[in-house]
């Protein structure tokens, strides 16, 4: 049920690749909310995924944009303001991607180059839109952003290789930038720690299925899905929480404080 929570708020989603993506559900449930927002993704991406069809359904453009490249987000800000008419009030950072995963690479096999890769678009990419968006004063006060994080960020989960570096400095990005930003302009930035839920990138991680599988009946609530995921967003997003920044939220069914379930423990009875 909608509650217009968004209304008169402008913002950019990154990351809508296709239905499965989660910024994908993030974007329609701000649409819902009464919010108005640019998408963008990267050329390739936008090439290959549909994210046109979100652009139409949420009566919205989309705009190009490399989050690794400081030019790039330069005009996709400059871009989303002229279109919304104003500053931006939220932005959703949805962003992952290991060529070291991609490639199944065994964690004492990492090539260099592909790790260096995967931090640069998984993490310093937030740092990129943070740094851009301070330097040229395109955010509101008391503007949101989230980006979206995982437990391996602090825990060993053996497909999640190179992906658990760049969790743990895309978390202490948004602890730090959350301060200079804070104390600045009151920018909240904080970390969605999410259950896993198939998509295009999650599909990459060797034994996804399994991890799944594992975390929804260790979970006393169950995974959180792309829709409870967008709930959080919204509410994030919105007024309600105006003083709540620099955290890491795990919106995981309880995963995180689990050591051990009665589902899991029967398996090896
Ligand atoms: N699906 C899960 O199980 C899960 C769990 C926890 C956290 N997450 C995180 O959620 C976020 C979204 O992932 P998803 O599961 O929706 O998968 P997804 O594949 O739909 O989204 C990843 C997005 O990153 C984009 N991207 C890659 N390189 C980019 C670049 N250089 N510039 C701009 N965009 C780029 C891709 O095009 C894609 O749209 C990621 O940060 C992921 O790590 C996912």
């Amino acid at each position: 049920m909608a509650c217009q929570l968004l209304k008169g708020k402008r913002g950019i989603i990154f990351g809508a690749l296709n239905t499965n993506s989660i910024a994908w559900t993030v974007a329609e449930y701000c649409f819902k909310e009464g919010a108005t927002f640019t998408l963008t993704n990267t050329p390739v991406a936008i090439r290959l995924g549909n994210t046109h069809d979100l652009a139409e359904a949420s009566k919205t453009i989309v705009i190009p944009a490399d989050a690794t490249n400081t030019e790039d987000l330069k005009i996709l800000y400059e871009k989303s303001i002229e279109f919304l008419g104003g500053k931006i009030d939220f932005v959703l950072h949805s962003i992952g991607m290991s060529k070291n995963v991609l490639k199944n690479r065994e964690y004492h096999e990492l090539d260099y180059t592909d790790f260096l890769k995967t931090l640069d678009i998984s993490a310093v990419s937030l740092h990129k839109l943070m740094q851009t968006a301070y330097q040229n004063d395109y955010l509101n006060e008391f503007a949101s952003v989230i980006t979206l994080s995982y437990i391996g960020a602090h825990r060993v989960f053996e497909g999640y290789s190179d992906m658990s570096h760049a969790k743990a400095l895309l978390e202490s990005i948004v602890r730090n930038f959350g301060y200079h930003y804070g104390k600045a302009r009151n920018v909240r930035i904080n970390a969605v720690s999410q259950s896993p839920a198939y998509s295009t990138a999650s599909k990459a991680v060797a034994g996804f299925d399994k991890m799944f599988d594992f975390s929804n009946q260790m979970s006393p609530l169950g995974n959180a899905t792309a829709q409870d995921c967008a709930g959080l967003c919204v509410a994030l997003f919105s007024d309600l929480t105006t003083k709540l920044t620099m955290q890491t939220i795990y919106n995981d069914g309880g995963f995180s404080n689990v050591g051990m379930s009665s589902d899991v423990l029967l398996k090896f009875t």
